[in-house]
This record gives C-alpha cells, sequence and structure tokens, in this order.
C-alpha cells in the first residue's frame, strides 16, 4: 500500500510530461502543491513546453520542478532519477501514439511502449515506488456492442500495434498487483482528447499532417490545409459521420490530479474512464470550430478510413462517484482552446 502523503510532500514522476497531456497535467500537479520530475526523451515534444509550463506556473511552483531528457527505456538514466529524488508516484504517459504509424512499425511500438513500461515498472519496484498511473485508451474497447461505454464493458482485441501495447500494459500492470498486492495501479482510459491551456502557450504539437480530427480541423482554420476531409458520412449516426466523446486535456489533467487524491494510500487495480459522456460527430466539431474561428470551414466527404468505428463515448460516472471528478468543459470550449493556442502558434512549439 503507498503511504498517503499531502500534494506537497509528494514527489510525482511524470513520464512523456513534456507531451501534449503530460504537460497540461504538469500545470496542474504543480498548482496543486505537488513536485514533479519530468522524464521525456523529446522524441514528440519540445523542451519548449517544459519552459512555458514553468511561465504557466509561476516562479513559486516552478521551482518544484525537475526535467530530464531521458528515454524511460534507458535503464542507467532512469535509476540515476530514482536516486537524485525521492519519487512517491509515478504518472506513466511516456509512449507512442500514432494508430496508423504503428501498423508498419510493430516492433517501434512494441520496444517503446511495453519495454519501457516493464524497466519503468521495475526500477520502481527496486526503489520501493509501488504507485503508478497508466494513460490508457477507450480504443482497449474497440467496435462497442453497447453505448455508453462503462469499465466494465469487455476488452475487443485490438486492431492495431498501438492498441495492443494499450491492452497488454494493462494487463502487465494488472499482473503486477496480482503477485504483489502492495502496487497501487489506475488505469486511466481517456477518450478523445483535445483543446489546449487556456494560455494558448501549451498544446498539442503534431509532426507532418496530423492524422487526428481536431489538430487537421485548427491547421485548416489558420489556413495550412484547404479543407477538413471528413471520413464518411453513411455511418449509423444522426448526421452520418463519426461520433466520438472529445474532452478537454485540461480536464484530462485534472482527473490525474483526482486519481492521485483517491488513491493516497491505497493499493488495488482501478479503471477509470475520462470523457465528458457525451457523443460529438464529425460535422458538429467543424461547426463548433468554425464558430471559433469566425468562418465556415470547408470541408469535402471522403470515404470512411479503415479501421475507424461508427460512434464512442463513455459513461464517466465512476469517476464521479469515487474522485468527485467530473468534465467542466464542452466541445465549443475546446474548439475555442485549440484556435486559441493554433492561433498563436501556428507552427506549433517551431514558431518563433
Ligand atoms: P505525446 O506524444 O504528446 O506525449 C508522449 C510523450 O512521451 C512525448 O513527449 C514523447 O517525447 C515522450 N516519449 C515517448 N517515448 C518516450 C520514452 N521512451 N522515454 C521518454 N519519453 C518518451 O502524446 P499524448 O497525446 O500526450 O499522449 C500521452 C499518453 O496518453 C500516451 O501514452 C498516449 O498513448 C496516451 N493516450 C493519448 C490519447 C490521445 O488521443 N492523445 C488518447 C488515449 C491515450
Ligand atoms: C475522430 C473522428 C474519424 C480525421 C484516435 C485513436 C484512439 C485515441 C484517440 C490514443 C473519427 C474522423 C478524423 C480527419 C475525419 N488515441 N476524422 N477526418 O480515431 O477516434 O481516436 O485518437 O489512444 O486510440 O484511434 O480520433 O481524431 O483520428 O478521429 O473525418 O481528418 O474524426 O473518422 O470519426 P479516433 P481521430
Amino acid at each position: 500500500m503507498s503511504v498517503a502523503k499531502k500534494p506537497e510532500d509528494t514527489c510525482v514522476l511524470v513520464t512523456g510530461g513534456a507531451g501534449f497531456i503530460g504537460s497540461h497535467t504538469v500545470v496542474e500537479l504543480l498548482e496543486n502543491g505537488y513536485h514533479a520530475v519530468i522524464v521525456d526523451d523529446l522524441s514528440n515534444s519540445s523542451a519548449k513546453a517544459v519552459d512555458r509550463v514553468k511561465t504557466i506556473v509561476g516562479e513559486k511552483a516552478a521551482a518544484n520542478l525537475t526535467f530530464y531528457e531521458a528515454d524511460v527505456n534507458d535503464r542507467a538514466a532512469l535509476e540515476r532519477v530514482f536516486s537524485e529524488n525521492t519519487i512517491d508516484r509515478v504518472i506513466h504517459f511516456a509512449g507512442f501514439k500514432a494508430v496508423g504509424e504503428s501498423v508498419g512499425k510493430p516492433i517501434e511500438y512494441y520496444t517503446n511502449n511495453l519495454g519501457n513500461t516493464l524497466t519503468l515498472v521495475d526500477v520502481m519496484r527496486e526503489h520501493g515506488c509501488k504507485s503508478i498511473i497508466f494513460s490508457s485508451s477507450s480504443t482497449v474497447y474497440g467496435d462497442p456492442d453497447s453505448l455508453p461505454l462503462t469499465e466494465e464493458s469487455p476488452k475487443k482485441p485490438a486492431t492495431n500495434p498501438y492498441g495492443w501495447t494499450k491492452w497488454m500494459i494493462e494487463q502487465v500492470l494488472t499482473d503486477l498487483h496480482t503477485a504483489d498486492p502492495e502496487w497501487d495501479v489506475v488505469l486511466l482510459r481517456y477518450f478523445n482528447p483535445i483543446g489546449a491551456h487556456e494560455s494558448g502557450l501549451i498544446g498539442e504539437d503534431p509532426k507532418g499532417i496530423p492524422n487526428n480530427l481536431v489538430p487537421y480541423v485548427a491547421q485548416v482554420a489558420i489556413g495550412k490545409r484547404e479543407f477538413v476531409r471528413v471520413y464518411g458520412d453513411d455511418y449509423p449516426t444522426p448526421d452520418g459521420t463519426g461520433v466520438r466523446d472529445y474532452i478537454h486535456v485540461m480536464d484530462l489533467a485534472s482527473g490525474h490530479v483526482a486519481a492521485l487524491a483517491w488513491m493516497n494510500g491505497r493499493s488495488g487495480v482501478e479503471i477509470f474512464n475520462l470523457g465528458t459522456g457525451r457523443g460529438t460527430s464529425v460535422l458538429e466539431v467543424i461547426k463548433a470550430f468554425s464558430k471559433a474561428c469566425g468562418r465556415e470551414l470547408p470541408y469535402k466527404v471522403e470515404p470512411r478510413r479503415a479501421g475507424d468505428i461508427a460512434e464512442n463515448y463513455g459513461n464517466c460516472d465512476k469517476a464521479a462517484r469515487e474522485m468527485g471528478w467530473h468534465a467542466r468543459y464542452d466541445i465549443d470550449d475546446m474548439c475555442r482552446d485549440s484556435w486559441n493556442w493554433q492561433q498563436k502558434n501556428p507552427d506549433g512549439y517551431a514558431t518563433a
């Protein structure tokens, strides 16, 4: 069982803390009094994100943040992090996340996502740290039999290596707790995170052509891409386009802080969905973004994208009941904040 501690006495290792969800979570951690140590190899992020986190939280809270540029799979580097800091808990974001890319690069995805998790938990065990929150995904539910998805909904076989890594890591962490009940494991299954910090200083910075809908729409809005490609309008949904449960990244961030407070002093394996519980279609997203940026965004309907499902959204009552957490932002807020970030940083962190 992990020892219950106050935030100001708790040091949280955040792997992948320079990334999209990680950077926003570190803001919430620091603003809630926690100490944070980021380990990120910057394979999909920028050190500027860490600097901007410090700007957002201010000098005093920023003094509680330490950054290591290192690969979580580099055991020696991780050992150093654990010996130089007293790590109480870990939030594990580090990993590759592009679904399509994972199909062509299974070895890279399994090595990075699974490999770094195994290294991480082994080093944690060695240092007596047995408390971990893992970034899982609603992708583990596959094509749902019924909606909304609850934590009891069945896991389905994944359709790509990325999805399998989430699936398998959930199993690894569950087995770890079976072997040693002192482990304290929370699996957070995120729905579709979008939006950005209201300051517009940190946000999502995809490399190349965005795979995900909202970053693509944002690039149409800023004039980098001509029109939105709507992948299919013949799904059995109200307007025929795909429906997802979009969640503001700051709501996700506060979900991690709520989970830390909830698990404080417990042991076990617990799963929580983090979403809004509401489904929004592709056309509704385009409409909300058009409203945010003040012009009608052009789109063209194209064939369905391979591997896509019609609809998914979560029931997030468990997180509300157990942790007192619920999403505060709606799709208009999410699009407003994505647009603010996009406008202020048209080339992401590469913007001067
Ligand atoms: P991201 O790519 O922005 O962040 C991941 C971070 O991990 C990056 O900063 C990257 O540089 C770092 N990283 C990758 N491999 C590493 C390694 N071996 N060592 C150290 N650092 C490493 O992605 P994100 O959107 O912030 O996602 C964070 C986590 O949440 C990921 O595990 C992802 O699979 C999961 N998740 C994301 C979504 C989503 O749609 N964004 C949905 C569900 C789950
Ligand atoms: C949303 C909707 C598309 C792009 C992915 C991962 C999932 C999770 C979140 C990590 C769908 C449609 C998209 C475009 C479109 N990530 N679309 N035009 O596929 O729900 O989830 O990210 O765990 O595992 O699979 O998100 O943003 O790609 O798509 O019409 O240019 O937008 O068909 O209906 P998805 P998405």
